[in-house]
This record gives C-alpha cells, sequence and structure tokens, in this order.
C-alpha cells in the first residue's frame, strides 16, 4: 500500500472501512460505461425488472406532485401508507400488524440497515446462509456484528433448513437473516422449515429478520411468510420492498414490520438520516399496494417462462450445471469445469471474460460468497436471453 493510500485508510472511520462497494453496483457501473462507449451488451447483471412501472401506480404519484404533495411527511411514513402495507401482508399472509408496527422506508435496503443498526451490537453474532446478497455481510460488519456462515449445498439446490440454522447459533447470536426466495440462488425455505425457523428463533429469544424482497416471485407451491407465524411476532422483522414486486427499483419504496419498540427505533434512526421516503413516492405506493394486483401475477408468470429459457439455454453449453431455482429472478450456474482453462482461475475471472470477450454481462459468485458460480439475472426481454445464451455458448466453446 502507498503511503498516501495508508494516510487516507486512517483517516477514514474503521467502520467504513469494513466494508466494500456493493459489488453488484460496481458491475452495473462497468456496464453502463461500456453502453455508453456504443458497445451492444447482453446484460445479466442487474437485479432489477425489466418491466415499467404500471401506468395507475406512475399516475398517482404525478397527481399527487401536481396536487402539491410534496412537503415533509411523518419520518416513518404517512398513516395510509402504512396501513396500506399492514393491510396488503395481512391479506396475502395472514400477519396481524398494525401501522405503528411499520416504517416505511427508502427502498428495502435501507429498511435492512436500519434494521441492524438497531438490533446488533459489536461482537454480536449474526447467522447468515450462503449464498447471501451481497449487502448481509457489510451491512452487518458494519453494524460491528459477526457474520456466522451457513453453507447451501448446491447439490441440495441451495435449499436452507431449520437443522442447518440451528447448528449454527450460539449464546451470542443476536439474529438470524433469511432471504427467500434467496438473491442469488432462488432457493425457497419449505413452509415446514420456515415455520421450523420462526419458532425456533422465538424459542432462543433470537430476532429473525424475514428478507421478502421476492416473496411475490415463487413460483413453486403457495406463498407464504415467516410473519404469518402471528404468535411468534415478537421475534420477527419483516423487510419488505415494492422494487421488485410492483417493477419500482427507481422509486426506493421498502418497509419493515416488527415489533414496535424495533420499529419505532427504527424510525428514530431515520429520523436522524433520511428522514421521510419522498412524498410523492409514499402515494405512487399506496396505489401500488392498494390497487389491482394482476401486474404482479403477469410479471411473475412471464419471469416463470424466462427462468424456464435460460435454464433451458444454459443446459446446452457443456460444463455448465445449474440448480433449478424455486423464486427471485436469478439461475446461479456453476463455471467450475472453465478454471484451468485459457488462463481464467475463478469465477470472477469467468465474468470478467464473459464481459470483455462476449459482452455479456453477469456478476461473479464471491460477494455471494460462493467460489465457483455467476449469477445471471434473467429480468430480461426473452431476446436477451437467447442473444446471451448464445454468446455464452461461443465463448464457453472457445475456451475448449
Ligand atoms: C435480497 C434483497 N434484499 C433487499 C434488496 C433491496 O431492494 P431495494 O432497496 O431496492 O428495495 C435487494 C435488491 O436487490 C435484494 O436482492
Amino acid at each position: 500500500m502507498s503511503t498516501a493510500t495508508a494516510v487516507q485508510k486512517n483517516f477514514l472511520s474503521d467502520r467504513i472501512n469494513r466494508i466494500e462497494v456493493s459489488a453488484t453496483m460496481a458491475i452495473t457501473a462497468e456496464a453502463l460505461r461500456l453502453k455508453a462507449q456504443g458497445i451492444d451488451l447482453a446484460d445479466f447483471g442487474a437485479g432489477e425488472p425489466h418491466f415499467s412501472t404500471p401506468e395507475h401506480i406512475k399516475a398517482a404519484a404525478i397527481d399527487a406532485i401536481q396536487k402539491n404533495f410534496t412537503r415533509y411527511t411523518a419520518v416513518a411514513g404517512i398513516p395510509e401508507v402504512r396501513k396500506a402495507i399492514v393491510e396488503r401482508h395481512a391479506a396475502d399472509f395472514g400477519s396481524n400488524y398494525t401501522p405503528d408496527e411499520c416504517v416505511f422506508t427508502t427502498g428495502g435496503k435501507l429498511a435492512l440497515f436500519n434494521a441492524i443498526q438497531v438490533l446488533v451490537d459489536h461482537g454480536d453474532e449474526v447467522v447468515l446462509p450462503v449464498p447471501y446478497w451481497v449487502s448481509f455481510k457489510d451491512i452487518i460488519q458494519y453494524a460491528g456484528g459477526k457474520v456466522v456462515i451457513v453453507e447451501g449445498q448446491e447439490q441440495e439446490n441451495f435449499r436452507i433448513t431449520a437443522k442447518m440454522i440451528e447448528a449454527a447459533i450460539t449464546p451470542r447470536t443476536k439474529a438470524i437473516i433469511l432471504n427467500t426466495p434467496s438473491n442469488p440462488s432462488g432457493a425457497v425455505v419449505s413452509p415446514a422449515d420456515l415455520e421450523a425457523i420462526v419458532r425456533l428463533a422465538h424459542a432462543k429469544g433470537i430476532y429473525l429478520l424475514l428478507d421478502e424482497c421476492y416473496v411475490y416471485l415463487q413460483y413453486t407451491g403457495a406463498l407464504v411468510s415467516g410473519a404469518s407465524f402471528t404468535d411468534c411476532k415478537e421475534h420477527i422483522v419483516v423487510l419488505g420492498s415494492l422494487s421488485k414486486t410492483y417493477a419500482m427499483t427507481g422509486w426506493r419504496a421498502g418497509f419493515a414490520l416488527g415489533p414496535k419498540q424495533i420499529i419505532s427505533a427504527m424510525s428514530k434512526l431515520q429520523s436522524q438520516s433520511t428522514s421521510n421516503t419522498a412524498s410523492f413516492v409514499q402515494r405512487a405506493s399506496i396505489a401500488a399496494l392498494n390497487g389491482p394486483q394482476q401486474c404482479v401475477a403477469e410479471m411473475r408468470a412471464d419471469y416463470l417462462k424466462l427462468r424456464d429459457r435460460t435454464l433451458a439455454g444454459l443446459k446446452t453449453i457443456p460444463g455448465i450445471t445449474c440448480t433449478v431455482p424455486e423464486g427471485a429472478f436469478y439461475v446461479y450456474p456453476n463455471v467450475s469445469a472453465f478454471f484451468g482453462k485459457s488462463g481464467i482461475k475463478s469465477a470472477a475471472d469467468v465474468a470478467s471474460r464473459l464481459l470483455s470477450d462476449a459482452h455479456v454481462v453477469v456478476v461473479p459468485g464471491e460477494p455471494f460468497g460462493t467460489s465457483e458460480h455467476i449469477r445471471i439475472s434473467y429480468a430480461v426481454s426473452h431476446e436477451t436471453v437467447d442473444e446471451g445464451v448464445s454468446r455464452m455458448k461461443e465463448f464457453f466453446a472457445k475456451l475448449g
């Protein structure tokens, strides 16, 4: 390290030096740079819907602006948006939250960040299944928490069970993070295991942080939430997002549901940082949550077709193996068969060569906690799937 870099590092706080820039954001930035040069990319990098936000949601935001609903609101969100959130969750999953057990946040990521900040102290352990969404680890470490890994098994479709979680619990465990369906593997925790994990956490007095970002994007079985087990709600915090459900990634609309004390601590923290989420985004979110849900079903149906198209395409590439994801909009193929070929040593090398040689954007597995995979987001057009698969096929064939 040069002296200048060492001085700069010391100048910054310990906590900021404990974390890295979000890997998916770094890939998105590189893809944007190449696109700006006019390069035609098959872009499977960003984890966001290719759909536009439905018209009735956009109209509600425009109407709010035109009616000058553009001032500060209550920090935790206007009562109507919190009511819409708890009612939607109750109708879909049988939970029983009140509006004061809900805080509206600037994206689901902030709900997670604030929940960890108010619950996790230095040295507290947080159980985290692998592969994990890139931000979990850094957000825990930023709070001073210790990440305790639970290794998902590829041969078991990366499915996490209650037994696996139980084995990771120690007297220092403060929280468990469960993201089902999972980013990046698309794995879904079975309803029986979900109930067992909820009850385990409740019995042991450990907080279960349920990341439900993809809860509506599940392709097998009924949609389930751990918050349906209302007798355990004392130890459950639901982290929700409108980003993927309603194709609203740029709007920054998320929420948390949980015990009053935790929710008011999160609101207190929010009162000293972002304050309220944009006023008109709150109105648009009410339209999303209270309006027709047909758009959600239509998008889910298309994702399922895209998943199957992507899996079928990958099957035609010798050397690639892939679990069958049951939710979210990612596939997580194993590319280790190509390690040792043409200078490639890692998943990061595969991703970087796919970008430079084939103009295909994927995210390498390392930041998700595994070393042999790449993440492909199939929230793209059917044409992009076909084009991307054909470029990948050619690229991997050349590696021999
Ligand atoms: C698992 C998971 N949780 C939370 C989020 C946060 O979403 P947002 O902040 O857009 O609501 C994401 C976004 O990619 C995610 O993949």
